[in-house]
């Protein structure tokens, strides 16, 4: 069976342009929140990428009309149904569990696969359950496969989430908005993305409060009309290019971005050594690479703190650096999986998934087969290729494009010499 690679021959100096696209962690959950609007919705800059073709298909199932148009999608409920979503479009992602939401919002009532997404060890979703039931619904879990959610009425409820969860605190909005009376999250995660949904929900009508700071308010309103929403640029995407562009950028700007969403990297980023110019007004960042870094520490944390999906994006720059880096992986300590790909590029890394901890030593890489075990140990293998001496060959590229809109095409632009072939 064949299968796509992509193919990097490293070392190439990269100038110019590339223009962030919008976020994948927003629109994966955005779209199945259009299903709980009684009209017609217009999203705006959607990511070219696969999840979003997912969820679109999945909204389809439940015979909604859809048409994805590159950056747009309109969605028409006019003649939706629920339907059972027990299928493998469900598992082959994660954010398919915001579809439990939103149609236990819309209908009480939903039948759905369990969400899959990338390996980084355990990612239970006892917390949306935990929150589910506050609203009053039951949860069938004894098959295997699916989950049955059921509410007879929905009342707005006081949750406390034992974790700060991205996933917990929209999956309850969404369901959340047509409860009756008021509900509060305390603890709730204040990622830009959570915002972006909770404008989008008040853009149809919704009455959501305090969204982005840690107590989020959501008082239930009957229904829901159309909108027009434009989806908030990448802040992942964005953080990927910045640190592609300090590896091995002679001069890159960065458009599309929104500085403050990437405060802690570009903080860590100078604290490297970084040359960033940061230009609030006009949304972008230009950045000037060179190969004389300090060694620095990275702590993953909550937004605002260093995002963990940055962190495997930053790890080939910390070779590069004149001393060990000590990396704390404090969200999902066992997103390391990019650890032994880039021992066999030539690299001096250890991990210890027990401790979430890993130390990163100065290492010159050279180019290898290796393997994108995830979305982001992906990014961080195509810098390692961008800077390691020779040809790097990343198999299992599917991962990639799951985030990351034409990025071939970006880097090729840019001047990498990057390729994809069947293999
Ligand atoms: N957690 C629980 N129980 C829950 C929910 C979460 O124990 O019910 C734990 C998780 O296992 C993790 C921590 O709480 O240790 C935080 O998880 P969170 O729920 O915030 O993560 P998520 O919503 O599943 C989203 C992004 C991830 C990103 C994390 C953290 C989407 C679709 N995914 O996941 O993005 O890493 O928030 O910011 O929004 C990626 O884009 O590559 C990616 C993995």
């Amino acid at each position: 069976m064949t299968q796509e690679v992509i193919k990097i021959r490293g070392g190439q100096t990269l100038n110019g342009e590339v223009t962030i696209s919008g976020a994948k962690n927003s629109a994966v959950a955005i779209i199945p929140a259009t299903l709980l609007a009684q009209g017609q919705v217009k999203l705006d800059g959607l990511p070219q990428i696969s999840d979003v073709e997912t969820l679109v298909s999945l909204l389809e199932d439940l015979n909604i009309k859809t048409n994805l148009d590159g950056k747009r999608l309109d969605v028409d409920t006019t003649d939706i149904q629920n339907a059972p979503l027990p299928n493998n479009k469900v598992e082959s992602l994660r954010a398919s569990y915001y579809m439990m939401g939103a149609m236990l919002g819309r209908f009480k009532k939903c039948v759905i696969g369990l969400p899959g997404g990338c390996p980084l060890g355990p990612r239970p979703i006892d917390q949306h359950i935990k929150g589910f039931k506050a609203l009053g619904a039951e949860i069938d879990e004894s098959s295997e496969t699916s989950m049955k959610i059921e509410a007879k009425e929905l009342h707005g409820a006081n949750i406390f989430l034992d974790m700060v969860s991205v996933g917990a605190t929209i999956n309850i909005m969404l369901a959340a908005v047509h409860a009756k009376g008021q509900t509060i999250i305390e603890n709730a995660a204040k990622e830009p993305e959570v915002v972006d949904v909770a404008n989008f929900l008040n853009s149809l009508g919704a009455d959501v409060k305090d969204a982005g700071t840690s107590t989020l308010k959501i008082n239930g309103v009957e229904t829901l009309h159309g909108s027009e929403y434009q989806i908030i640029p990448d802040r992942i995407e964005a953080g990927t290019y910045m640190c592609i562009a300090a590896a091995c950028g002679k001069e890159v700007t960065i458009n599309n971005i929104v500085p403050k969403h990437v405060e802690a990297l570009t903080v860590k980023l100078k604290e490297l050594g970084v040359d960033i110019d940061i230009n609030d007004d006009a949304e972008k960042a230009t950045i000037r690479g060179h190969k004389d870094y300090k060694n620095v520490d990275i702590k993953t944390l909550v937004y605002p703190g260093f995002a963990t999906d940055l962190q495997q994006p930053i790890t080939p720059l910390l070779f590069m650096a004149d001393g060990p880096s000590f990396v704390t992986e404090t969200i999902y300590p066992a997103r390391f999986k990019h650890v032994d790909e880039l021992k066999n590029m030539g690299a001096d890394i250890e991990a210890d998934m027990s401790t979430g901890t890993a130390t990163i030593k100065p290492s010159s890489l050279q180019g290898a087969d290796v393997y994108a075990s995830d979305l982001r140990a992906g990014a961080c293998l195509i810098i390692a290729g961008l800077i390691a001496e020779g040809v790097t060959t990343i198999y299992k590229v599917k991962h990639i494009y799951r985030g990351y809109t034409d990025i071939v095409k970006h880097l090729k632009e840019l001047g990498a010499d990057i390729w994809t072939e069947q293999a």
